[in-house]
């Protein structure tokens, strides 16, 4: 059959990659892609958020199955325009979607369902939100914009001017858009920070393996927050007891929750917890794969990930045999643009792809790279996730950074200890 994936990074290009693997797979298309989908896939020049070309490329190539990559054309309703004219999607409904879009919502829905997560109030006006906090005793505080803000709508602040300032620049100044029409405040979390992703029907759930992301810039988890700077899984930080448990009292009472309000969730439920001293609790819900963690789970992942996703769009996932993983960890480190994640230059020939290739157990997932005249070269922030399998995580790590060190371009820089996290135990 054909599939079209849509997006066109890092987790787009493992998705690429592996769907191509398919015993099942005739053609797979990216829209847009990068360099990396266009050498494992066809690219096909269409942008993400351009939905009417999407659905009609998909009429007329036939494509069986669309695998939708980055958030923004779910919450735009991209499989809700994809199902009016019948065409298989993987992915949930814009309705399902604010699950991420709205944390305003996701809020009420962990309510509803009594799934552990920071206190927190909703506010419609910066006035309501400051005057609450000029109330409370002066304490760290988390800010956060409603809507998607490419991941920047969070402000974890310290004291209580910072957190004035952040609701200023969210409430009033709209730094975020209508974004920040509402504006949530919560309590603020202590703990190490874990993936759980499960692909669901909307009955069926498959847990994938636990993986932890690398937000900040800098080594030691320092600097900005970024998209990530690296991922790797399983995480020991999330055992399989534990593991049970986050199915069984975060997961399962989200989907019921989703299936109560009629809202049914189908796709990706992609958990984002803060380990606590009183267990796991939900600091935010994604609806689609991570990125970078996709790209270290679906290096794991032994079966045919086509099977599943598209058991999963059609609502019959309970047919699916339990997925085998290789019992190897993989490690993902992202190499990324100087300035990164400010302002970067682009269009730098990168140097040493075939050479990083040849390391044996690694391959090299594109994130920001196109072709020009037949060379790869840079064209965003996160250019490359460098992922690896190893016998324990400490291999793994070193192998991905062997592959590193054979990749070139100015000004090219990546952290160094991505995965460190998981020895701290
Ligand atoms: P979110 O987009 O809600 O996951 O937030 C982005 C990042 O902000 C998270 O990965 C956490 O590092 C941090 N964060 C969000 N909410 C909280 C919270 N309640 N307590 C502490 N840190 C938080
Ligand atoms: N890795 C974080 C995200 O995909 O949102």
């Amino acid at each position: 059959m054909n599939v079209l994936v849509i997006g066109n990074g890092g987790r787009e290009h493992a998705l690429v990659w592996k769907i191509a693997r398919s015993r099942r797979v005739k053609r797979v298309f990216c829209a847009p892609g990068n360099a990396g989908t266009a050498a494992d896939g066809e690219n096909v020049p269409i942008a993400a958020d351009d939905i009417a070309s999407l659905v009609q490329f998909a009429k007329q190539n036939q494509v069986q199955l669309t695998v939708v990559g980055p958030e923004a054309p779910l919450a735009a309703g991209i499989v809700d325009a994809f199902e009016r004219e019948k065409l298989r999607i993987f992915g949930p409904t814009k309705a399902a979607a604010e699950l991420e879009s709205s944390k305003a919502f996701c809020k009420e829905v962990l309510r509803s369902a009594s799934v552990p997560t920071a206190e927190h109030h909703v506010f419609r006006s910066a006035e309501s939100a400051i005057r609450f906090l000029q109330e409370r005793e002066d304490m760290p505080i988390v800010v956060k914009a409603d809507g998607l803000a490419a991941g920047k709508g969070v402000f974890v602040c310290e004291r209580r001017q910072e957190a004035i300032d952040a609701v200023r620049q969210i409430g009033q100044d709209k730094i975020f858009g209508p974004a920040g029409d509402r504006i949530v405040i919560e309590e603020r979390l202590h703990g190490q920070e874990a993936s759980v992703l499960a692909i669901t029907d909307g009955r069926t759930l498959v847990t994938l393996p636990p993986a932890q992301d690398h937000k900040r810039a800098y080594d030691g988890d320092t600097g900005p927050n970024t998209g990530g700077m690296g991922a790797y899984s399983p995480t020991p930080l999330v055992d399989e007891k534990q593991l049970g448990w986050i199915e069984e009292h975060i997961l399962v009472p989200t989907i019921h929750a989703m299936k109560r309000i009629r809202r049914p969730f189908r796709g990706v439920l992609y958990a984002g917890l803060m380990l606590t001293h009183q267990g796991p609790k939900v600091l935010e819900y994604n609806v689609r794969f991570g990125d970078p963690e996709c790209q270290p789970i679906l290096m794991r992942l032994q079966s045919d990930l086509l099977d599943v996703l598209e058991a999963a769009a059609s609502g019959d996932l309970d047919r699916i045999e339990p997925l085998e993983w290789d019992p190897r960890p993989a490690v993902c480190v992202v190499m990324a643009s100087e300035g990164y994640p400010g302002n970067y230059t682009k269009g730098h020939p990168i140097r040493g792809l075939a050479e990083a290739a040849q390391v044996p157990d690694v391959k090299v997932f594109h994130a920001g790279t196109t072709l020009k005249d037949g060379q790869v070269v840079t064209s965003g922030g996160r250019v490359l996730g460098v992922t690896a399998l190893g016998s324990n995580i400490p291999l793994a790590k070193l192998q991905a950074y062997t592959a590193v060190k054979c990749i070139r371009w100015d000004g090219a820089w990546c952290r160094k200890d991505i995965s460190d996290k998981a020895a701290s135990l």
